[in-house]
């Protein structure tokens, strides 16, 4: 170990052991997979949930009669169940959608459209992925609304202050991260939606870097929407969620409309189903969800408060442990105000260039913008390195990517 205390609470190496891609060696090298945050690597749980999906159970959910049709319904909206528990929601208020961005969308197009008019306002943050900004421009665009952004404080937490000035202005919805995908900043989601409700607007929160990691409770939360993305969460790629509050899921037009989310069909006019089912037009991914049914059901074995206290660990070690690199800026708050993500850059050095001598010694590690770009203009870079944790993720994996950097350093002659 070359900092701080080892880790003994949680045995990250057996969580590791269920993950089939990380036994893999390439050229010799066991892979060091830092890019969580990207995308989740898969137990085998959720695997075999998939596989056994596809090998026993598939048939096109809700219009067959027949006994595989009623598995596979009954398998996707078991796995509806399974995942609004996990986040503290109805049934009826959890809609599948594509992922997040759709989720996103989903707002953007069936409230936004309706609900946001000339000269209104949306709320952002500068630490928003772009998933969480273009919907609203174009929203802004297409009515006439503006968009304003909440200031940072020097450590890249929000300034709350600057959130109540803008509060003033009335906006129509605060559109907010809940943990940053870049400067890991866990953002207090509870008391904004108290300070936005208090002045009239809805708030929308992206959950995609908080839900794998921490427990969220999206009524306790008091959020209007909340989405997620199902292959950050373990789960498979194709499916994610929208969490929206009843009223306002019943007063919106559906977002994309055809088969399955109808009531109704006549030739110049048709009727909805009902909730969650007026949002899901056309076949669902009801395989990809049995498996984020299996994702969550492996994270609620795991403990969610478990799986957060290793990561909170984690994440503190690695601070200690990247602050003692020579050159090295880390950018974003203390341990205590993140999730699992630190991004960082080495003086003089291209983040690309960090990221691809990691990378030959199969550290995972991402460089680039991370669809923040407004955020790397605040920061006023071009790119930074990122290594995001996973529940499956060791102090020596801290540790290797630390050599690693030395290496690069080495190389650079810094
Ligand atoms: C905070 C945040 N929001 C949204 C997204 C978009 O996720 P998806 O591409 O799965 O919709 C990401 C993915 O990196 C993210 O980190």
């Amino acid at each position: 170990m070359s900092a701080g205390a080892p880790i003994r609470t949680f045995d990250a190496a057996a969580v590791a052991a269920q993950f089939p891609i990380l036994q893999r060696e390439i050229d010799g090298r066991r892979v060091v997979y830092l890019d969580s945050g990207a995308t989740a690597q898969k137990p085998a749980s959720v695997i075999e949930a998939l596989d056994d999906s596809y090998r026993l159970h598939n048939a096109n959910i809700h219009r067959g009669v027949y006994t595989l049709a009623q598995e596979a319904t009954e398998r996707f909206e078991g796995a509806r169940e399974r995942i609004a528990r996990f986040i503290g929601a109805r049934p009826s208020q959890t809609i599948f959608t594509k992922n997040v961005t759709e989720a996103i969308n989903l707002v953007a197009y069936s409230w936004g459209r309706r609900n946001v008019g000339a000269g209104d306002t949306i709320v952002l943050t500068p630490m928003e992925h772009h998933a969480n900004i273009v919907p609203w421009q174009q929203l802004a665009r297409e009515v006439g609304a503006r968009l304003a952004y909440v200031e940072l404080a020097e450590d890249g937490r929000l300034d709350l202050d600057a959130l109540d000035t803008l509060l003033k202005l009335e906006p129509k919805l605060v559109a907010v991260a809940h943990v940053s995908n870049v400067l890991g900043t866990r953002n207090p989601v509870e008391e904004i939606v108290r300070r936005a409700h208090a002045a009239g607007a809805l708030v929308l929160v992206d959950g995609a870097q908080a839900v794998p990691h921490m427990a969220v409770d999206v009524e306790a939360i008091g959020a209007d929407f909340y989405g997620f993305t199902g292959h950050k969460v373990y789960g498979p790629t194709g499916v994610g969620v929208l969490y929206g509050r009843r009223e306002l899921l019943e007063a919106m037009e559906p977002f994309l409309t055809g088969g399955d989310m109808i009531g109704q069909v006549d030739f110049h006019e048709s009727t909805w189903k009902e909730l969650p089912w007026k949002f899901e037009a056309g076949t669902s991914p009801y395989i990809e969800a049995t498996g984020l049914g299996a994702a969550v059901e492996w994270l609620d074995a795991l403990g969610l408060d478990a799986v957060h206290a290793h990561e909170q660990e984690l994440t503190r070690y690695a601070l200690q442990a990247l602050a003692e690199v020579p050159r090295l800026t880390i950018y974003g708050p203390a341990a205590e105000h993140r999730g699992a993500i630190v991004s960082f850059a080495l003086d003089g050095v291209h983040p690309h260039d960090v990221a691809e001598i990691l990378g030959r010694e199969q550290i995972c590690v991402r460089a680039g913008h991370h669809c923040a770009q407004p955020l790397m203009r605040r920061l006023g870079v071009p790119a930074t390195t990122r290594a995001s944790f996973a529940a499956h993720t060791t102090p020596a994996e801290i540790d290797v990517l630390v050599e690693g950097l030395a290496r690069v350093r080495r190389i650079f002659e810094l």
